[in-house]
């Protein structure tokens, strides 16, 4: 917002406008229809572990989302959570590639926890260009545009300021593993940011908003271990045009494949988190 109150205008036009309307219409579209089906009797499924769930909503609003782009972009790629959980390979070559998320917080859905997305990113030359994430109960549209500022609802994204973790707001999400070793670590994890006196740890179980909340300035850092590149390619775009940092936990660039980020409003704070975590190995997800 600007000072004066008024919402800034969220630039129109650059080089892949047509895809950016066709992702925040199919977003608004696919949102409806979560909408409807959060309170509904849900036939779910588990992927890679008890914990990781796929109900038959994750499959429509994925193939109503795909069709639609294909029709559109025929020469376009495409990397999908369920097609990947059915054996699709997940590679980003320099084609203008879709990376969808197509319900992000299936746990809280199945629980008709009222915290769920959708997440359309969208990256060409392996570089990402836009991301559209829409918080389906909430209704809040949050874009990134690469150059042109990310926004919810109208209104500018801004990341705070902070760099000093005895004054952050973190938020992390537990992903599927809960193997004895993971768990130990994941706590391990928590435990040291507590210990470094951050104000809250949280766990909303959406990495996607989780990041959006991050790109707002209403938490200071996010670190993950076992998400994946559609919980990443959207709101990768949104944090760095709201100015923040998006980096690998090692405290190197991102790898959006590698399955473990660190984000944050500043690099001084990124930096310290990345240095306090224990690293838990899930793999890449072009490797599976
Ligand atoms: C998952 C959620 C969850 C996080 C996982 C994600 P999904 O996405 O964001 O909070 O812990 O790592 O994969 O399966 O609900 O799309």
């Amino acid at each position: 917002m600007k000072p004066n109150g008024e919402d800034e205008e969220a630039p129109a036009g650059g080089p892949w406008e047509e895809c950016f309307e066709a992702a925040v219409q199919l977003a608004l579209r696919a949102g409806q229809i979560i909408r409807k089906a959060l309170s509904e009797e849900k036939r779910v499924s588990t992927k890679t572990s008890a914990a990781d769930l796929v109900t038959e909503t994750d499959h429509l609003v994925e193939g109503l989302i795909i069709s639609e782009l294909q029709k559109r972009f025929p020469s376009h790629r495409f990397i999908a959570e369920e097609a990947a959980a059915a054996g699709a390979k997940c590679v980003l070559t320099p084609s203008p590639t879709w990376i969808v998320d197509p319900i992000d917080g299936t746990c809280n859905f199945v629980h008709r926890f009222p915290t769920v997305a959708v997440s359309i990113g969208f990256a060409v030359n392996q570089e990402l260009e836009f991301g559209v994430i829409y918080h389906c109960t909430e209704e809040r549209l949050y874009t990134g545009r690469r150059g042109q500022g990310a926004f919810c609802n109208g209104q500018r994204l801004r990341v705070s300021g902070e760099t000093d973790i005895s004054k952050a707001l973190v938020l992390t999400e537990i992903g599927p593993k809960r193997d004895p070793a993971t768990l130990k670590l994941f706590l391990s994890n928590m435990e040291r940011l507590l210990h470094a006196k951050a104000h809250g740890v949280r766990v909303i179980g959406s990495s996607t908003l989780a990041l959006c909340h991050l790109a707002s300035g209403a938490a200071d850092a996010y670190y993950q271990f076992g998400l994946h590149c559609w919980d990443l390619a959207a709101a990768t775009v949104i944090i760095r045009e709201a100015g923040g940092i998006v980096m690998d936990t090692s405290g190197g660039p991102l790898d959006l494949m590698s399955c473990r980020v660190v984000a944050a409003g500043t690099r001084e704070m990124a930096t310290l988190i990345a240095q306090a975590l224990q690293t838990i190995n899930y793999g890449r997800d072009d490797e599976k």
